[in-house]
């Protein structure tokens, strides 16, 4: 296994290009298996999970080939209907294949994904809903078998809370659905509009993106997909909050900052100078460089567009700099501080309370560099940005966690002026 070793206490400057959404890959590549030809999708970012998905997909019959950010791929000969554990165990978002299976094969065999590390993260609403429009779903040996004779039968869904994939997977069903399925309490996510855009493109009829009811007319068929990836919102947070962190300057580019309403609001409280254009977010923390730190600012994690989970590691490493107390209040996932033990480890004062977390911030040199370990992809970079802060040297071990949702890491942070490379654990 590889680590990251990061020489920190520099401030980056420059611009960083953001790649293609992992979030967004995901679905709109599960959701090509919906109708067989070439779907050509843009702006793909080549990750470990999007290869996760794409060699799940080789094994039930679909070929693909890349050509630099676009993936062709053609669904045309579909042989098998099965997820095995050994691949859904590597990456749960694997279930999204279970929409688009059934409403082209009319069943699918899909290994229950278990827990991870931020939480248990059952998928009942997912299945709920699939029965909802007709479909059997049955429970063994780990496995979902799901079946349902002839085509689904559209229906009223309603999520008790807004899942993400949930809405992704009903999604995919409800289009060659006989008839008309409301999706009430859908999640909001832009990932989720750009697969609507996809499935719209493909010929699917599709009522109410961007809002928590979307209305789905049923057609007999579809064409193959012609699309691009939107950017990773969640990657250009990241790179945001880490220029910021290190009281550096520049631009992240390729992004679209209407999906970070959250994070620049917050990033304003703390005094970082935030400035937005079309497609490129400029910050300006280098007046930290003097000032006793950031102010101290609490964030609560909410649905789209409430702020982010999966930048609630990276924005607890910048206010363990702040010059005062923040809390940090998780309400999605139940075990999502994974990442608090390991920013201890490089000086960080935070207690944990439930589902909130008492930062006491020690100011821009308040932390110092250690070896740590990486649990879970989020809380990964939290602890880069935390290195790239913290005098001296931090070795990051596991870092494949990093390398599924972050294409580029080291070059992009290089071109930052960060002193980071690999060496083996
Ligand atoms: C998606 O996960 C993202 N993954 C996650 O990103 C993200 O953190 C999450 O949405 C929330 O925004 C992908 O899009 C591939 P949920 P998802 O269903 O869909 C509970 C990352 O770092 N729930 O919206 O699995 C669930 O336990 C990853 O890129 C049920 O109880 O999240 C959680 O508490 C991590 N039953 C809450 O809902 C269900 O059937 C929200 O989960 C489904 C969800």
């Amino acid at each position: 296994m590889e680590k990251l070793v990061i020489e920190g206490g520099k401030p980056l400057y420059g611009d960083v290009k953001i790649s293609g959404a992992k979030n967004a890959a995901l679905p709109l590549i599960a959701a090509t298996l919906l109708v067989g030809g070439r779907h050509h999708l843009k702006n793909v970012p080549d990750l470990r999970d999007t290869r996760t998905i794409l060699r799940l997909m080789e094994t039930m019959g679909v070929v693909w080939q890349r050509n630099g950010d676009e993936l062709i791929i053609d669904s045309s000969d579909l042989k098998s209907h099965e997820a095995p554990y050994e691949m859904v165990k590597t990456m749960r978002a694997s279930v999204l294949v279970l929409g688009p299976l059934l409403a082209r094969l009319g069943k699918a065999k899909i290994s229950l994904p278990g827990g991870c590390a931020i939480g248990a993260r059952p998928i009942n609403y997912h299945l709920l809903g699939f029965e909802k429009l007709g479909v059997t779903c049955n429970l063994e040996n780990g496995y979902v078998e799901a079946v349902i004779e002839g085509r689904m039968k559209g229906a009223v869904i309603y999520f008790d809370i807004p899942s993400v994939t949930a809405t992704e997977n009903l999604l995919t069903a409800a289009v060659l659905a006989e008839g008309t399925t409301t999706i009430k309490n859908a999640a909001r996510e832009p990932e989720i509009g750009n697969l609507i855009d996809m499935l719209i493109t493909m010929g699917a009829r599709i009522e109410g993106r961007g809002t928590d009811k979307l209305v789905v007319e049923g057609v007999a068929s579809l064409n193959p997909a012609q699309i691009a990836i939107i950017p990773d919102r969640i990657e250009a947070g990241t790179y945001l909050i880490a220029i910021a962190a290190t009281g550096g300057k520049g631009k992240v580019t390729h992004c679209k900052p209407e999906h970070l309403p959250a994070l620049l609001e917050k990033l304003r409280a703390a005094g970082i100078i935030v400035t937005e254009n079309e497609n490129e977010i400029e910050i300006d923390a280098t007046h930290m460089q003097s000032e006793a730190g950031f102010k101290e600012v609490d964030i609560t994690t909410m649905p789209y567009p409430g702020y982010a989970t999966d930048l609630q590691a990276q924005f607890m490493a910048l206010m363990t700099m702040s010059n005062g107390v923040s809390v940090v209040n998780e309400t999605i996932f139940e075990n999502r501080f994974m990442h608090v033990a390991e920013l201890q480890r490089m000086g960080a004062d935070i207690r944990i309370n439930g589902s909130r977390a008492s930062v006491k911030g020690r100011g821009i040199n308040g932390l110092a560099g250690a070896p740590v370990m990486a649990t879970d992809l989020r809380a990964s970079s939290s602890l880069v940005i935390a290195g790239l802060a913290a005098s001296g040297r931090t070795d990051i071990s596991r870092i494949y966690h990093l390398e599924r949702g972050y294409e580029f890491m080291v070059e992009k942070l290089r071109k930052l002026g960060a002193s980071v490379w690999k060496e083996k654990e």
